[in-house]
């Protein structure tokens, strides 16, 4: 099967041999087609970096969806990148409980050590940067996620620890969780 969609540069996308197996894989596991949207998007995502339009129409045929359905669901969830990241992607929450304990001082904080906004990526590709609803560890607020990494009870110091870590290319490890 050679299922091909043009992506925004022009190359056709399709599964390579490795995310269709796991796309296969996947199907097995679920009743429906349309409930494999969420893990064939991340799929996606996972060989291409970040998912287009073109993907998301890509998926749509897939799946036997309309694109304009992919497309809302791509949309919602900030875990799907609509454009390429940076290579430490930051995303830091704004929902009540991180909001409540102080992530709009975090966010100046952010801005101001890697010189970007949320939406931005730094000219040299090391840093994304954007703001999300509520990464589901309220109880650890305020919390980011670097990547895949979730960084919790942040503080200040914990900020600038993280920054500097990511700049020299040390590993972010997860702390256990757990309120302060
Ligand atoms: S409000 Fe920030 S993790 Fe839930």
């Amino acid at each position: 099967m050679t299922d091909t969609t043009k992506t925004s540069k022009g190359k056709a996308f399709a599964f390579d041999e490795k995310t269709e197996k796991a796309f296969q894989d996947t199907l097995k596991k679920y009743p429906t087609k349309m409930a494999v949207l969420l893990p064939a998007l991340w799929l996606a995502q996972e060989q291409n970096g970040h998912v287009t339009t073109e993907i998301m129409e890509y998926i749509a045929g897939r799946l036997d969806l309309s694109p304009v359905h992919v497309y809302s669901i791509a949309q919602f969830y900030t875990m799907y990148h609509k454009r390429p990241p940076g290579r430490h992607h930051l995303q830091l929450c704004r929902t009540l409980s991180c909001t409540l304990r102080g992530c709009e001082n975090l966010r100046e904080l952010i801005e101001k050590h890697i010189g970007i906004g949320p939406g931005e990526v730094t000219e040299d590709g090391l840093f994304s940067f954007e703001e999300v609803e509520c990464l589901g560890s309220c109880g650890t607020a305020p919390v980011m996620r670097v990547n895949d990494v979730y960084c919790e009870n942040l503080t200040r110091e914990k900020v600038e620890q993280i920054i500097g870590k990511c700049r020299s290319g040390e590993k972010l490890e997860e702390e256990p969780m757990g309120p302060n």
